[in-house]
């Protein structure tokens, strides 16, 4: 990723507390977690029988080409997480302990959904006849080995990159979905869509919870996230942006459409629904989405 162009580190931002209490935290991911248990499917789940791969146009092959790749960098975000929100180090402070422990359960509750959609995708490529298991292995190796990292200092400016990307991702599947014709793919995108619309729901609660605390200076972090926003391997995959417009433009699927999730997001939570930041955020939304 690259790292943020929009001008100077947001002015209050690193005043303001990083972490949320551990209990809050808790609470959060306890909801997640056990909502991920309750809606959980699986590989079998699917009737690999309806597969009709001839109804598959370039478009549709091209796609998932695509998203395979995406959901299969998992390691690599996961990765970064745990990094970035580390659980081992005894010099590690007892609430950034608690805090991070807390997001460990949500990370690999959503790992193991994201993997499922590796996995269901990857299937999906050899079942159609789009690639042979051996060959698929090898292309996927060749990004997924790239590193991923975000580059932002607060960790809610990262949050709420997440939220982005996640709502901009099942925003997509629907999209996608209402242009295919297979019914196998179609139950496919059904499920990844739902699953990302959980994921998402988890961390506008979570962004949620720091403007509740923030207020109106967690604005202008939120604002810099928007400005350099950038969907995961568009900065390392080898003709990312050529390769994404073309599968946007056949899908009517525009990814600036997710900013406004956060806007709403800031409206419910910001006391006054006219404060003065949250239009700012609203209006500079209006305005990027413009130029994208
Ligand atoms: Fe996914
Ligand atoms: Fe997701």
């Amino acid at each position: 990723m690259s790292a943020p162009t929009a001008g100077p580190p947001t002015a209050g931002s690193e005043r303001l507390p990083e972490l949320l209490p551990t209990v809050e935290m808790h609470a959060l991911v306890d909801q997640a977690v056990t909502r991920a248990d309750e809606r959980a499917w699986t590989l079998g789940d699917l009737d690999w029988a309806s597969l009709r791969p001839e109804t598959l146009t370039e478009v549709d092959r091209s796609a998932v080409r695509f998203i395979t790749l995406v959901e299969d960098h998992i390691p690599g975000y996961l990765s970064h997480f745990l990094t970035a929100f580390p659980v081992v180090g005894a010099q590690l402070e007892l609430e950034r302990f608690g805090f991070n422990r807390e997001y460990f359960r949500f990370l690999v509750a959503w790992a193991h959904d994201e993997e499922r959609h590796a996995s269901a995708l990857a299937r999906y490529q050899v079942e159609a006849g789009m690639s042979t298991r051996e060959q698929l292995l090898a292309d996927l190796a060749e990004e997924g080995r790239k590193a991923f990292t975000l580059p932002y200092e607060h960790p809610v400016q990262s949050f709420a990159y997440t939220l982005v990307q996640e709502k901009a991702t099942q925003l997509f599947y629907q999209r996608f979905r209402e242009t295919v014709a297979d019914p196998l793919l179609r139950d496919l995108l059904g499920r990844l869509a739902r699953d990302e619309a959980r994921h998402f729901a988890f961390y506008a609660n979570l962004v949620g919870a720091y403007v509740a605390r923030d207020g109106a200076a967690a604005v202008p972090g939120l604002k810099e996230v928007i400005a350099t926003f950038r969907m995961p391997l568009a900065d390392t995959m080898k003709g990312y942006w050529r390769w994404s417009l073309r599968v946007a433009d056949a899908t009517s699927y525009d990814h600036t459409e997710a900013y406004e999730a956060l806007v709403r997001l800031v409206r419910g939570f910001a006391d006054a629904p006219g404060e003065a930041s949250v239009d700012d955020l609203a209006s500079f939304v209006q305005a990027v989405r413009g130029v994208h």
